[in-house]
């Protein structure tokens, strides 16, 4: 709905009942757009451009640390060294973003969410510095701790973007634009891919760029986010700053009618003054928070654990692996990357209609499925042409089963399982052990893959199965359910 929309006065009783919660919660503006892109695009952008970066020039960077080593040693250095850096490089970024996870709840409290997110623009300069000047220094040293510190700024994305976003949203407009999240990261992915293309930046003369390249969104989010306000439930909720908080509502819904939601920030205010915040303790000690606990850890787990970043990561040297060419093999890469972005969408439209819980089962059981056909198909591939092609259409099927539900549903669960009390302890320890999960496929997946050859998908599947017996078992559907009714019951859960 557009501002003059938002300008009816809309006191009248009949105007409550009448009108469509669309006008009365306030709909899109500009300046709310404007908020979100500068959120959003500056920092989710974090998260999946250096997921996918390191996917294309893999060979080329390799080769790099080949010789960078050779120059210091004289000696040619033995593969498996390469391949225990390269796993290292890949991997140092989730274990930044496990402690950045972790250390989310406290610094959207301590800095504000639009402050969190501007102070973490240090630690990308920093590490887009550090990265795009290990080629001139002849460190591959310096790649590694650029991502660790791009890691854990990617972590305390994962908490505060998500947490801006649903803060200035409009009611109407917020599980919407929860999505955004996974889509920016999707649509990062696909440009790092893109990027990293030797004909890009991928080539053994411009890889550097191509990591420095991260330092963009960083700059645009410098440049953007001072104009917008703190997000304004922290502002009344968590500070008390009335006045400020109605001025930051009122930018960003373009109106001075701001009095419904402010009536509503203030009720929450006034409740959460009467139920303390919840600590990690008494998350784990208290049987109504135990069970969402659960729950959210073990989606969190399961979301990583299905192998996506196994794909997200080296795709390029499956799709080898199959027989493709190197050319051929980046490309199918950047067609997995795109397909990863359009079903972001199209869940973006499932997840109101079909739930968030089937889903997850369609898309962890659509998994399971595929990953135990593709350990089929690579075993054939070795011999037969068109096994290889199976294999990347299961490849991509694979990715289109992970998008459809797994990949945006945890990031949203989180917050539908938990009350204002307890949703920033919580959302901290989910984040966190997502990182921790995608550190352990990270560095492990070479390996076995090298010792299970082709049936290293095996595992995954077993995986997956689980997970859908978990979910089918204890996650509620939350679609159409109010906060109330869902911890309500977890609380009759409780007791039996
Ligand atoms: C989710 C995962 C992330 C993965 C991405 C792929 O955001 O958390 O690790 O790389 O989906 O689309």
């Amino acid at each position: 709905s557009s501002v003059s929309e938002l300008d009816v006065p809309i006191y009248s009783q009949e105007n409550l009942t009448t009108r469509p919660v669309r006008d009365i919660q306030g709909g899109y503006t500009k300046h709310l757009g404007f908020a979100i892109a500068a959120a959003a695009f500056g920092s989710s952008f974090q998260h999946g451009y250096n997921t996918g970066v390191l996917n294309n020039p893999q060979k080329v960077i390799e080769e790099w640390i080949k010789q960078t080593i050779y120059h210091r040693t004289a000696e040619i250095p033995p593969e498996s060294l390469i391949t225990i850096i390269w796993s290292i490089a890949v991997s140092i970024f989730c274990v930044g973003g496990m402690i950045g996870g972790a250390i989310t709840g406290m610094v959207a409290d301590r800095f504000g969410r639009k402050g969190g997110l501007l102070l973490n623009n240090i630690l990308v300069v920093t590490a887009a510095a550090l990265e795009g000047s290990s080629k001139s220094a002849g460190s591959y040293e310096m790649i590694i701790l650029g991502r660790f510190l791009i890691g854990i700024s990617s972590g305390l994305n994962a908490g505060l973007v998500p947490m801006y976003l649903n803060e200035i949203s409009p009611m109407n407009l917020r599980g919407a634009v929860g999505t955004v999240y996974q889509l920016i990261i999707t649509i990062s992915i696909l440009l790092a891919q893109a990027l990293g293309l030797r004909s890009a930046l991928g080539s053994e003369t411009t890889w550097h760029l191509l990591l420095a390249f991260t330092v963009i969104p960083a700059i645009f989010q410098l440049a953007t986010l001072p104009f917008c306000p703190e997000s304004p439930k922290f502002l009344l909720v968590t500070k008390g700053k009335e006045l400020e908080a109605q001025r930051a509502l009122t930018w960003l819904r373009g109106s001075a009618s701001v009095h419904e939601e402010m009536d509503e920030m203030r009720s929450e205010f006034e409740a959460m003054k009467l139920i303390p915040k919840a600590s990690v303790r008494e998350l784990i000690s208290n049987n109504a928070l135990r069970i969402p606990l659960i729950i959210s850890l073990t989606i969190m787990v399961a979301q990583q654990l299905s192998g996506i970043n196994a794909v997200m990561f080296y795709s390029t040297e499956i799709f080898k692996m199959t027989g493709l060419s190197d050319e051929n093999a980046t490309y199918a890469t950047m067609g997995m990357g795109f397909i990863n972005v359009l079903m972001t969408v199209v869940s973006l439209v499932l997840v109101e209609r079909s739930g968030r819980k089937t889903l997850l089962l369609i898309g962890f059981g659509g998994m399971a499925v595929v990953s135990f056909l593709l350990t089929i198909a690579m075993i054939f591939s070795k011999s037969s042409v068109a096994a290889s092609y199976i294999c990347i259409i299961l490849v991509l099927l694979f990715v289109i089963m992970f998008a459809i539900g797994p990949g945006s549903i945890p990031w949203f669960l989180v917050s539908e399982l938990f009350n204002q009390s307890a949703r920033p302890t919580a959302t901290s320890l989910a984040v966190a052990t997502n990182w921790a999960a995608n550190f352990l496929v990270g560095i492990g997946f070479l390996p076995i893959q090298k010792a299970l050859g082709s049936y290293v998908f095996i595992i995954f599947s077993v995986i997956l199965v689980l997970s859908c017996v978990f979910i089918y078992k204890k996650v509620p559907e939350t679609k159409n359910k109010t906060m109330e009714e869902i911890s309500s019951m977890f609380r009759q859960q409780s007791y039996q």
